[in-house]
């Protein structure tokens, strides 16, 4: 396991954490992952700069990125499948004149309520909100704030039904 400020990072009881997974809290960042979670191998949980917090009985498998730099809060009970994406920051793009690279990066706090699963190679922006129970398609990209209790997929992804009825 690759671990870079480890002195920001806190890890619960009987978590599993895979060869060749990488951990980071640096630059002033947090990483907390509750206990009973799963880090699968080559997933990247980076909560450097800003706060990364994943609840009790999680998991994270293989090749994802889960990225805190705004904020990124996952609740309890979340299954995050291989290859999916978290975000919680955006470049600054407003001056066409100007890099890119030298505009900035805007957090943006995101969102995993309990037990929502999160399909292979999803991608949820920075700003998003999934809600507690739900589903997100296999290879989504969610844009924003998705109700409590609903399977979601599609570019960008939409309720295809609810799970409560
Ligand atoms: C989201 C998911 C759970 C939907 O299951 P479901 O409710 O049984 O939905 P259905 O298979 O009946 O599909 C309903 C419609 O949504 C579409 N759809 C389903 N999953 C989709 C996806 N990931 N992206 C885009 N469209 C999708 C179907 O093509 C279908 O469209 P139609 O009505 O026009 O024919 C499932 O398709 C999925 O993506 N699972 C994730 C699998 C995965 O990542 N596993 C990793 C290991 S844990």
């Amino acid at each position: 396991v690759f671990v870079r400020g480890g002195g920001s990072i806190v890890v619960g009881d009987d978590v599993r954490i895979e060869a060749f997974a990488s951990l980071s809290a640096s630059k002033g960042g947090r990483l907390e992952i509750g206990s009973m979670c799963e880090i699968r191998g080559f997933a990247l949980v980076e909560g450097d700069t800003g706060e990364l917090v994943i609840g009790d009985r999680s998991s994270v498998n293989p090749f994802c990125l889960l990225n805190g730099y705004g904020g990124l809060r996952i609740g309890k009970n979340v299954r995050i499948a291989s290859h999916a994406v978290l975000l919680s920051s955006s470049h600054h793009i407003a001056d066409p004149a100007t890099p890119i690279v030298e505009q900035g990066i805007e957090g943006r706090s995101t969102l995993i309520e309990d037990d929502v699963w999160i399909g292979s190679h999803a991608i949820i922006l920075g700003g998003s909100r999934v809600g507690a129970g739900s589903v997100i398609g296999a290879g989504s990209i969610v844009t924003g704030a998705i109700p409590p209790g609903v399977v979601a997929v599609g570019a960008p992804a939409k309720v295809i039904r609810s799970r409560l009825e």
